[in-house]
């Protein structure tokens, strides 16, 4: 595992080789995201439609993979991506990424397989969103090198990488995921403790929660909603984010002196504010208001075309802003 860092560096030649389990939505990312950075990819999918998938996806997105990863080949490196068994998948590889559905089960049964063959050394990194890494580690034979690495969908152009480890996650294993994650370029942040849903995920749908409920109590309509995120909250948040946005309300010479403004003359607004947030719980009712406002929102729009535009517009967000 200690080696591992020392190869990563650099974005072009070639790197070694990377092995993936998964290769959905998040593994054709991190497929993008490797290929580009000079990488060798082994993919295991038991999927027989992954491989063609994974090939469409990276000639669709290649342009755009490109501009978030200079120095990437023009085109897409095909023969350096192979599918193989989960045996050959592992073999000589020191970084595993899974990236397997979002289930314990499923996922312990996958690390199984890759201890089965995988050097004892070789670093494991889980996609998973949300789910407890001492749960994913409890049957593992060495689980401390099992680091959860939640990437952000599109993974090859969003930069935030989330790692945290279990209770029997090695200090050395959270090291050197983090440091190669941020040799190839990715933004790593460190949690600190395992609470479903990382951070990433429970902010997002602490947003979603209250425009359900805004939604549910008829405060405004689904587009407006949506355009009170998008024109108004978002644009905020490109440079800073929730602390930030609070910190600078205050006004005054420093981030500090305008928050002790903040906390001291808006408290009980904030206050009022904070109790008075919805807590919707997913009925029937609930399912279809928000099959209704997708339709509203979205009509008959093609969804590939939705997506593809939400990742062109990251791509230049990120480019204008954190490259
Ligand atoms: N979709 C997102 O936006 C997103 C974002 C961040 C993290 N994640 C997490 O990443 C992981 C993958 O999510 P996804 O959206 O790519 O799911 P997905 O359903 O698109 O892909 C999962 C893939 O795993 C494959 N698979 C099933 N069993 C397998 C096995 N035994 N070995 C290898 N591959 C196997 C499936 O064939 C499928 O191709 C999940 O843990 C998810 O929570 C998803």
């Amino acid at each position: 595992v200690s080696d591992v860092a020392a190869t990563s560096s650099g974005t072009s030649g070639d790197r070694g080789s990377v092995g993936l389990f998964g290769a959905g939505v998040i593994g054709s990312g991190w497929t993008a995201f490797y290929l580009a950075r000079g990488y060798r990819v082994k993919v295991h999918d038991p999927a027989p439609e992954a491989e063609q998938r994974t090939r469409d996806y990276l000639d669709r997105t290649w342009p755009q993979v490109v501009r978030s990863a200079p120095g990437a080949p023009t085109s897409v490196a095909h023969e350096r991506l192979t599918f193989e068994s989960d045996v050959d998948a592992v073999a000589g590889v020191d970084i595993i990424h899974e990236n397997g559905p979002e289930s314990v089960e499923r996922k312990q049964e996958i690390y199984g397989r890759i201890e089965a063959s995988a050097d004892d050394r070789a670093l494991i990194l889980s996609s998973s969103g949300g789910l407890m890494p001492s749960l994913l580690q409890a049957d593992m034979s060495h689980p401390e090198r099992l680091v959860v690495a939640h990437p952000l969908s599109p993974v090859y152009a969003l930069p935030l990488v989330e790692i945290l480890g279990g209770a029997k996650t090695s200090e050395q294993s959270l090291d050197t995921a983090s440091e190669h994650l941020t040799t190839l370029g990715k933004h790593v942040i460190r949690l600190h403790k395992e609470v479903p849903g990382y951070l990433t995920n429970r902010l997002t749908f602490a947003l979603v929660r209250e425009a359900v409920h805004c939604l549910l109590e008829g405060v405004a309509d689904a587009q407006a909603i949506e355009d009170a995120v998008v024109y108004g909250v978002t644009p905020r948040y490109v440079l800073g984010g929730a602390l930030t946005s609070l910190a600078v309300a205050g006004g005054g010479d420093t981030g500090a002196e305008s928050m002790t403004k903040v906390v001291t003359y808006f408290a009980p607004a904030i206050e009022e504010w904070w109790s008075d947030l919805g807590a919707p719980t997913m009925t029937q009712d609930v399912k279809d208001a928000l099959v209704a406002a997708a339709d509203a929102i979205l009509g008959d729009r093609q969804l590939s075309d939705v997506v593809a535009e939400r990742d062109a517009a990251v791509v230049e967000i990120v480019e204008t802003f954190h490259s």
